[in-house]
């Protein structure tokens, strides 16, 4: 960084705004290789595998045709109909194109969730481990973030009387994410059904954050968004780039109560203007086209999955549920009588594997690491024998 001679006086909401380590993890393992190390990269949250040939043929097409300029701010009506007519026919539920708002990737939507319903004294109930920008966000708008413990002996299924515990008057939001991430676990329809009757009548938001949730590997995923009742009290949070594997393009999009959705495109005009409109042409042909490409990437997270669940539980020091859904295990590293953060420095640094601290998802992340299943087998394998080779030199 350059250094100035004047000050630099920040608004003081900056301190509290968080950050997600697994691209700071990124940037100091892209250091190690300028130095010639090679690194196995089980740190980011990214499918490894190319955007589906029909989606990018879309885009490149949309391009040359002049999808080149500014679109709606809520997202072009196309999209935002193909979008409501894809939610509607998976969570069962009467969606129409005014309910969608279209934006640069999930995360946005994450950030107007918290911009739009919350203020300070609010308290916002969300999962840890969980996804950091959460309680980043929870924290920047001043809010009071009111953590839920996700427990190992649950497979990560949060408890529903803890959560009942935690609602309060002041309680206005109240963040789920299935499958997850961290941990990979699922709730299951019966733990959304009871999660309902806990928050019962009460004028509380639901952000269901449903990023992952094509990329689930036994039964099907259930949205609170289903139930009757709460369709106007959730916010379904789910996007492109996991499932089409897109992270690049930008592409994601929460289904809420059309006025809500209204106040969400005064965000969008007053921070992006709007999501690039190439790419939701892109967008409109991934969400119509043929369904086989996620479907074989959900079949190849899940072989990877198992190699390295198997794996990791025969190394010593480590032991691993089976997670049910996205692309993370998440091991209990408590027997390698190491910090999760040290040892995490230490894999990376020694060993060439980039993984994450489970402190990196929330204090509760302590005593586990996160390792993203997203890289090839023969790399999975590679990783692997290097954190065997390494425990068996220091443990
Ligand atoms: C749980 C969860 N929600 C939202 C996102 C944001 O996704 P996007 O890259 O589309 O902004 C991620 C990305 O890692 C995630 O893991």
């Amino acid at each position: 960084m350059t250094t100035t001679q004047t000050e630099l006086r920040l608004a003081k909401r900056m301190s509290r705004l968080g950050t997600e380590t697994a691209f700071e993890v990124l940037v100091r393992a892209r250091a190690l290789e300028r130095q010639g190390r090679h690194i196995i990269h089980l740190e980011i949250g990214e499918p490894d595998m190319d955007t589906p040939a029909n989606v990018v043929e879309a885009g490149v097409k949309a391009l040359r045709e002049g999808y080149t300029h500014y679109g709606p701010a809520a997202g072009l009506p196309e999209l935002r109909e193909a979008i409501a007519a894809e939610v509607a026919t998976s969570r069962g539920i009467n969606v129409s194109p005014d309910e969608v708002v279209v934006v640069p990737g999930g995360k946005p939507i994450i950030f107007f969730s918290l911009l739009a319903l919350a203020e300070k004294g609010d308290e916002v109930v969300y999962p840890n481990p969980g996804f950091p920008i959460y309680e980043s966000m929870i924290n920047f708008v001043g809010a009071k973030p009111v953590p839920i413990p996700l427990r190992e002996e649950r497979d990560f299924r949060l408890d529903v009387d803890e959560l009942a515990s935690l609602i309060t008057d002041r309680t206005r939001l109240i963040i789920l994410n299935s499958p997850q991430n961290p941990t990979g676990g699922v709730v299951t329809r019966s733990d959304v059904e009871d999660i309902a009757a806990a928050i019962g009548d009460r004028d509380i938001m639901v952000l269901s954050d449903e990023i992952y949730s094509r990329l689930l590997f036994e039964g099907e995923p259930y949205s609170i968004a289903s139930i009757p009742g709460f369709k106007d009290r959730t916010i379904i949070l789910t996007g492109f780039s996991k499932t089409y594997s897109m992270t690049g393009w930008r592409l994601g999009y929460g289904v809420m109560r059309s006025d809500l959705a209204a106040q969400f495109a005064r965000l969008a005009t007053n921070s992006t203007s709007c999501t690039a409109t190439f790419t939701q042409i892109a967008g409109v042909e991934a969400v119509r086209g043929d369904q086989s490409e996620p479907e074989k990437m959900r079949q190849e997270f899940q072989r990877r999955r198992d190699v390295f669940v198997s794996g990791i539980n025969q190394i010593k020091g480590f032991s691993c549920r089976m997670p049910k859904g996205a692309f993370y295990t998440f091991p209990n590293i408590k027997q390698t009588h190491w910090p999760s953060k040290k040892l995490a420095d230490a894999l990376l640094e020694e060993t060439g594997v980039a993984g994450l601290s489970g402190t990196a998802f929330g204090s509760f992340g302590e005593g586990y690491m996160r390792f993203s299943t997203a890289n090839s087998i023969a790399n999975l394998q590679e990783a692997l024998d290097r954190i065997d080779q390494w425990t068996k030199k220091h443990l």
